[in-house]
């Protein structure tokens, strides 16, 4: 029994009162944030994946270390998309490490999975200004050896590959935002016309494969989409395949308006080119400011992603080409490291869990 008036006693039974203060503060504050977790999660569970709501394949870029190494993502990689597109092992950096040496381990695997799982490979991608090898970027030579290069890259792999590969952004990034052809490395050593042998030469290693040009910022600039579609349709009338063309749509939950998408879509597929969304994420704070853990910029997403879905849905059906997104968890976004901010571009949090984006993706698909 605690004797009432001892002043040991009365120290004891303010401490004891502080920590129970303490311990009931903690447990309001796990609480709380239980609840504010539980805000974030969406109101909406699937079994069955994202793309069995679909009419046309819904894909994801694949981060093969994490495809290999976790999991959760793999899992969800197979329950949720159709369609995989490698986030960076087809790259030349990755492929073609060395002057006449090819590196195919990594994306041999890759290919097994997605055949092993019945899933879409779309190949990304063969001529790219980023993400070449030491030795490529310093070759020297003349016009016709850059061609011969560029040639044995592009037949090389595409050969190897063959028919496991449904698909080919034979060209990324070309055009600068005002509708120039960018000075990458190719336009420099070899000229304007490297794009069309680009396409020629995919086409004769597998005339089988669907052939893209993949470009940003087409669902927001008509002047840089005009220029695309202009070149396109000169190779097209050459001969050349071009079946389609990626509109990479990096967006966010303030730009570009829909009504430009939808004007981008509609053009796109009017001059007859497949339309893929193919590197979709929808950015949340595009300021890159200091995020405060709420729901807001949350069901903003859910309502941009919608917009681009019914958009989406109502280009004619021979055009749907898919809609990929580029990444599967917030944590694997190229976005957070690239601009080094805080930011949530995509279906899953951090968690894996869905997010209000993924529910209005099943609900408009
Ligand atoms: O593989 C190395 C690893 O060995 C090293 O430890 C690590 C840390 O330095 O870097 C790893 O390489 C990184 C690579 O992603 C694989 O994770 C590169 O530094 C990093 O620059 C590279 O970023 C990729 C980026 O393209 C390169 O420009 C992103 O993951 C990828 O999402 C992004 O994708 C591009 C598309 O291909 C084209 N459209 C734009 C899109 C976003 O930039």
């Amino acid at each position: 029994m605690l004797k009432s008036h001892d002043p040991a006693n009365k120290d004891r039974f303010a401490a004891t009162l502080r920590t129970l203060r303490l311990m009931l503060g903690l447990l309001l504050l796990i609480v709380s944030l239980s609840c504010a977790r539980e805000k974030v999660v969406s109101s909406c569970t699937d079994e069955t994946g994202i793309y069995t709501y679909a009419a046309y394949p819904i894909g994801t870029a694949i981060d093969y270390e994490a495809l290999r190494n976790d999991s959760t993502y793999r899992n969800l990689a197979i329950r949720q998309f159709n369609s995989f597109t490698p986030e960076n092992i087809f790259k030349a950096e990755y492929l073609h490490p060395a002057e006449g040496v090819f590196h195919w381990t990594e994306a041999d695997s890759f290919v097994n999975f997605c055949l092993a799982n019945n899933k879409r490979l779309h190949g990304h991608t063969l001529v790219w200004h980023n993400q070449l090898p030491a030795w490529m970027s310093n070759y020297r030579g003349t016009a016709a050896e850059w061609e011969q290069l560029l040639k044995v890259h592009i037949q090389t792999i595409v050969s190897h590959f063959n028919q496991s590969v449904t698909a080919w952004d034979v060209v990324n990034e070309a055009f600068n935002e005002d509708g120039t052809l960018r000075n990458s490395i190719w336009k420099q050593k070899i000229g304007p016309g490297y794009i069309e042998k680009a396409f020629r030469f995919a086409q004769e290693a597998n005339p089988h494969a669907l052939l893209f040009y993949n470009d940003y910022n087409l669902e927001s600039n008509p002047v840089k989409r005009k220029s695309v579609l202009a070149l396109l349709n000169t190779l097209k009338s050459r001969g050349i395949s071009v079946h389609g063309i990626g509109v990479q749509m990096h967006i966010s939950t303030t730009y570009p308006e829909p009504s430009q998408i939808a004007e981008a879509f509609q053009e796109i597929t009017s001059n007859h080119y497949l339309l893929h969304v193919s590197e979709f994420d929808i950015a949340v704070n595009p300021q890159g400011k200091t995020l405060s853990s709420g729901t807001s910029f949350f069901s903003a997403q859910a309502q941009r992603l919608g917009s681009v879905v019914s958009h989406y849905n109502q280009v004619a059906k021979r055009y749907q080409y898919g809609i990929t997104f580029w990444g599967i968890s917030d944590k694997n976004s190229w976005i957070r490291s690239f601009y080094n901010r805080q930011d949530y571009p995509l279906l899953f949090d951090d968690m894996y869990l869905p997010k209000p984006a993924y529910c209005t993706l099943i609900q408009t698909l």
